[in-house]
């Protein structure tokens, strides 16, 4: 992130308040209505969400109790209740005139696009959890889905959804290597692919990436389904690979949704924490309906005259929560785009917006940032007079970025949503109502209403204001995480232990570091763990390290985020080498695209340094303080005393 300028700190004091037309027509209009819900929500949570799944939910069997906290970190919701979220998204809009209504919006990067109406994608969805029956796959049987932007992606997801078959979809950018670890972990028995996607004007090979994945054997995976997207040849294994249309072919639209109890499993999402291997996080069926419905809907105040896109990927949790279940809970037209800004048309998010009339517009910080260096010319040729909202999401956005977002694309007329959450809370958590919240640029404002959000010290003593602390939640939330996949204790360990319990309350540690200011906003300043926050993408830092000692030609090493204008963080790894091997360009460019083959092209270095030793302490931990500073090219600071060798740190600075 760039260096905050006098201006931007004087920005920072600013107050936007939500235009009175804005808020005459929201869902929540006033700060008084929002204070009234954060408060009822607060006085008696279970009430709160009781009204709400009554009210916003299909249920095929009510509730017996709405939370069961009797065993903690393990949180149960509306226990006793059958839901079904792909019921949620698509068959009772099909009752009202929803059902031909837009549900889907799809523009892929060649300039081809589809239009699936509610009756449409419920048809599709039906005949593909057709598809997944007749393969053999049952209620609780996780299905891999690895795919580019393309509406078979959203039909996966749902199909899977209507069965009761977990789904663990993963990132497109992600290896085969970082494929493979995910479907063993999950043991997944079918992946569903595309022969290759388009991004940046070239196609990916990710059916290629599925056969490099698999070629070492994942026992569990019976089945791969592939889609033509891009044409390319690809390999298909006899017995085991299956195109998609071909086993749609005919297959019945007609495909009851399956009663899911509420804690069924509904999906597991890989995310990087501060050890080497992702965690794999899961979701449940009704809690996390509930949440990203009402979050959905009242954050991006969504009416049915919209047009909404989110702009991220089905592979991270903001697609899921914001392109895929939230809105369509919501029967809302949701947008979703295959491409990426690229040399050849840098103003294709612009152009996306004029073609369909996007009214409420959701993106990264990081992306802004881009959109700023490329230049306010791209916009400013487009109409975006549709646009009525704008969003934000995946890091700290600094208040130039912000400004900049709200007079060139929001034209000084749309209200900006900076939302703080992440894959382990299911839906949005801090953030402002659009209508009812003032905004001050670089702050996600204050919390969702039945979300008891805290800047804490590790006894979970509150901080003051404006003083620095940790990001905590002190009760439990329906979108919550409810476990990691196979691992309870690193669950516990990882989010509820790191805080002693205060009172005999239990705290969520966020793994973020904030402050809250005198009129009780947050500003999140960014992560206190080994986790690095590369253009909104999640990596762990003993990830990367992993995949660089598992080169013959390394020793050791270790892994730093650096300040970058554009990525907010820039990967910096500090390298030793084996004995025989020696520095040189070609080793560095040859480690550099052996993270990328290991784990994917985000977590490219940007930046490789070799090194003799590193800075470590007596007891053999790495200083990573230290390498920070010296990454960021600022003088070390602090104390240094622990270092076993000191001559270790004027070797480094020597190398810098
Ligand atoms: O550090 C916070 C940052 O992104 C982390 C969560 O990453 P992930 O699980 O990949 O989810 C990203 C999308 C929800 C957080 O711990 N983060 C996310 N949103 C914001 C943010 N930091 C500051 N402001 C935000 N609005």
């Amino acid at each position: 992130m760039s260096q905050p300028t006098i201006e931007s700190i004087l920005q920072e004091k600013r107050h936007f308040d939500p235009s009175p037309e804005f808020s005459a027509n929201a869902h929540i209009k006033s700060l008084e209505q929002y204070q009234e819900l954060y408060n009822r929500a607060k006085a008696d949570p279970q009430a709160f969400w009781a009204e709400l799944a009554e009210k916003e939910l299909h249920w095929f069997k009510p509730w017996e109790s709405v939370l069961d906290w009797e065993n903690p970190p393990f949180a149960k919701w509306f226990t006793g209740g059958q839901t079904n979220i792909s019921y949620n998204c698509l068959d009772r809009h099909l009752t009202t005139w929803r059902k031909n209504k837009a549900a889907l919006i799809w523009e892929g990067e060649p300039g081809d696009s589809r239009t699936l109406t509610y009756a449409q994608l419920h048809r599709e969805v039906c005949q593909f959890a057709n598809v997944l029956k007749q393969l053999g796959i049952k209620k609780g049987d996780r299905v891999g889905i690895y795919m580019p932007m393309i509406p078979e992606a959203a039909i996966a997801m749902l199909a899977c959804a209507r069965i009761g078959a977990p789904h663990s979809v993963v990132f497109g950018g992600f290896s085969a290597e970082a494929l493979r670890d995910r479907l063993i972990d999950g043991e997944a028995k079918l992946v569903v692919t595309a022969d290759g996607g388009w991004r940046k004007d070239a196609t990916v090979p990710l059916k290629e990436q599925v056969d490099k994945a698999l070629s070492e054997g994942v026992p569990s995976v019976k089945d791969v389904l592939v889609v033509k997207r891009t044409g390319q040849q690809v390999h298909m294994e006899p017995g085991r690979d299956h195109w998609w249309h071909d086993l749609q072919q005919g297959v019945s639209g007609d495909c009851p949704a399956e009663p899911m109890d509420s804690e069924d499993l509904l999906f597991i999402l890989y995310t990087s924490g501060s050890t080497g291997k992702p965690k794999g996080v899961v979701h449940t069926t009704a809690g996390y309906n509930l949440y990203t419905h009402i979050t959905t809907k009242w954050i991006f105040d969504l009416q049915d005259t919209d047009v909404y896109w989110c702009t991220a990927d089905v592979g991270w949790i903001t697609g899921h929560s914001y392109i895929i279940y939230g809105p369509l809970s919501n029967g809302a037209t949701t947008v979703m785009y295959e491409g990426a800004p690229r040399a050849s048309n840098p103003g294709c998010f612009w152009d996306v917006i004029e073609k369909y009339g996007v009214t409420v517009f959701y993106t990264a910080p990081t992306a802004i940032r881009a959109f700023i260096k490329m230049g306010e010319h791209h916009p400013n040729k487009r109409n975006l007079s549709s646009l009525r909202l704008l969003g934000t999401v995946g890091e700290p956005i600094n208040p130039e970025a912000w400004m900049w977002y709200h007079r060139i694309i929001g034209g000084e007329r749309c209200p900006i949503v900076d939302t703080w959450w992440q894959t382990e809370t299911g839906g949005i958590m801090i953030t402002p109502l659009p209508g009812a919240i003032p905004t001050k640029p670089g702050s996600a404002t204050l919390p969702f209403p039945g979300i008891l959000a805290e800047v804490v010290d590790l006894d979970g003593n509150p901080a003051g204001d404006n003083e620095g602390g940790y990001l905590a939640i002190k009760h439990p939330w329906p979108g919550m995480m409810r476990t990691v996949y196979g691992d309870a204790d690193r669950f516990r360990r990882t989010y509820w232990e790191h805080i002693a319990p205060k009172d005999g309350q239990y705290l969520y540690f966020a793994g973020d570091g904030a402050r809250r200011d005198e009129d009780g906003y947050f500003w999140v300043m960014g992560r206190v763990d080994d986790v690095i926050n590369v253009a909104g993408h999640r990596l762990g830092t003993m990830e990367i390290e992993s995949a660089l000692v598992s080169h013959p030609s390394v020793a050791e090493a270790a892994v730093v985020g650096k300040p970058d204008d554009l990525k907010g963080e820039e990967i910096v790894a500090f390298v030793t080498l084996e004995g025989n091997a020696t520095a040189s360009e070609e080793l560095n460019k040859l480690l550099k695209q052996h993270v990328v083959s290991e784990i994917g092209a985000i977590a490219r270095p940007g930046e490789i340094r070799f090194t003799e030793a590193l800075p470590k302490t007596r007891s053999g931990k790495i200083m990573r303080r230290l390498l920070r500073s010296l990454a960021a090219g600022q003088e070390v600071a602090g104390d240094t005393s622990t270092l076993e060798d000191r001559s270790v740190l004027d070797k480094l600075r020597e190398g810098a």
